[in-house]
């Protein structure tokens, strides 16, 4: 990073999870501060056994209604719920490995910076970090903000 850095494209993922709305209302704040444009992003992990036959991800309308729904309530919940006042924002729904996907849709807008929480709505509480944050520890493209 030599050139001088500015917040043009924040991008938050979001899963349903308190870390998240938190890492959503941070990053609202920013965004805001900065003028930056922010996408608000949830990935749909499809049911296990989808990508093993044919190898390529679930066409939105083959992935059952149900998941696709929750993906929309979680996008409206933290919608409603996170102070985005004069802030340029959009929503991203898209289906795939979570991380990867922030990943790539990360390189595709260039984001300045993504930010999650340090956990989500998984169960397993005795993991310092959830498994997609530390896999964007390890390989996001962009710095990366944790929030607890
Ligand atoms: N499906 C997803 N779509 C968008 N963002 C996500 C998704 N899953 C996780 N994140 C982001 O990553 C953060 C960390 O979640 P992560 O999934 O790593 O933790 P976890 O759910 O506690 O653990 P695990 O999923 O490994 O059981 C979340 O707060 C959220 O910001
Ligand atoms: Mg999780």
């Amino acid at each position: 990073m030599t050139e001088a850095w500015s917040a043009r494209t924040i991008v938050v993922g979001v899963d349903g999870s308190s870390q998240s709305r938190h890492a959503a209302t941070l990053a609202a704040t920013l965004a805001r501060a900065a003028g930056a444009k922010l996408h608000l992003m949830t990935v749909v992990r499809p049911p296990e056994g989808w990508w093993g036959i044919v190898g390529s991800p679930p066409t939105p309308t083959a992935l059952s209604k149900t998941l696709t729904d929750a993906q929309r309530e979680i996008l409206d919940a933290v919608v409603s719920q996170v102070d985005l006042d004069g802030v340029d924002y959009e929503t991203i729904e898209d289906i795939g490995d979570p991380a990867r996907v922030l990943i790539d849709y990360c390189e595709s807008v260039s984001a300045d910076m993504l930010i999650v929480g340090k956990r989500g709505a998984g169960f397993i509480e005795r993991l310092v970090l959830g498994s997609v944050a530390n896999r964007l520890a390890h390989d996001a493209p962009c710095p990366l903000l944790l929030v607890p």
